[in-house]
């Protein structure tokens, strides 16, 4: 997978390039990143990368020209004049950013992330140069960078390869809409409680159970939200009911 990020400080990037899954995926080439800075693309000798906004108001924009033509040289450059590829825009306007979301980003060959900085960037642009807007949530950062990185640490989780134990995405928190359930290692004693019984027991169907089973309560106890968007088969509903009954019975 190939991914071009227009941001003003590539430095920031090291954080999910050089550390970690997303660290040794670069460097296995299984993804390649690579930096445009609007900075590189200024004609005046102070490089000025922001403007004033028109009507006044706090604050500055990004530069026009300098983001349209970073922009234009990372589309170039991942796409290599090949088809198109996708331009997404990190801002807190766009929906906010999940687990579905990311895997059709992660199917994507190529992708162009664009980080605004000051007050963003000016409205024509969005129209004529970005394909998506996307957000890291309800709230404002300084600039696109984090979310850009949240991103780009999430599709790379999905390049084959990337994980150690191809299996652990499957069976990630949202992978199949529900929440991961409880997890335990050593010591078998902790806080004067102990792990469940069950999870000792090497009957690979009795914890493939109590793991669904917990893995439904715990969407129940946190994320109610995301139980109202599912179908739940059978089994599902059978196992769902006995948590709560047995949460209840405890309370
Ligand atoms: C200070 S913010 C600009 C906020 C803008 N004036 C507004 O109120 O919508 C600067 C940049 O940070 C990025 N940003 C801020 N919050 C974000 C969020 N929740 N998700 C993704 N990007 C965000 C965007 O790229 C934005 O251009």
């Amino acid at each position: 997978m190939q991914i071009g990020v227009v941001t003003l400080f590539p430095e920031m990037f090291a954080a999910v390039t050089e550390f970690g899954i997303s660290g040794r995926a670069v460097k296995n080439g299984l993804v390649t990143v690579d930096f445009w800075n609007p900075r590189n693309f200024t004609a005046d000798k102070h490089r000025t990368v922001d403007d004033k906004p028109f009507g006044g108001g706090p604050g500055m924009l990004m530069k026009t020209e300098p983001l349209v033509a970073s922009i234009r040289a990372a589309r170039a450059a991942v796409s290599q004049g090949q088809h198109a590829c996708k331009v997404i825009y990190l801002s807190p306007q766009g929906p906010v950013l999940n687990q579905a979301k990311i895997t059709e980003f992660a199917s994507q060959p190529e992708l162009v992330l664009v980080c605004g900085r000051y007050q963003g960037i000016d409205s024509r642009i969005l129209d004529v140069e970005i394909d998506e807007e996307c957000s890291l949530g309800d709230f404002v950062l300084s600039g696109g960078e984090l979310a850009a990185m949240a991103l780009l640490d999430a599709v790379i989780r999905f390049q084959p390869g990337s994980l150690g134990d191809e299996d652990s995405a499957r069976y990630d928190s949202f992978a199949n809409g529900l929440l991961h359930s409880p997890e335990y290692t050593r010591p078998q004693s902790f806080a004067g409680q102990q792990v469940p019984e069950v999870l000792l027991s090497g009957d690979h169907e009795a914890i493939r159970v109590w793991r669904l089973k917990n893995s439904l309560g715990t969407t129940w106890l946190k994320r109610p939200d995301l139980l109202q968007a599912l179908n739940l088969d059978r089994e599902q509903q059978e196992l769902l009911e006995q948590f709560i009954n047995e949460y209840k019975s405890r309370q």
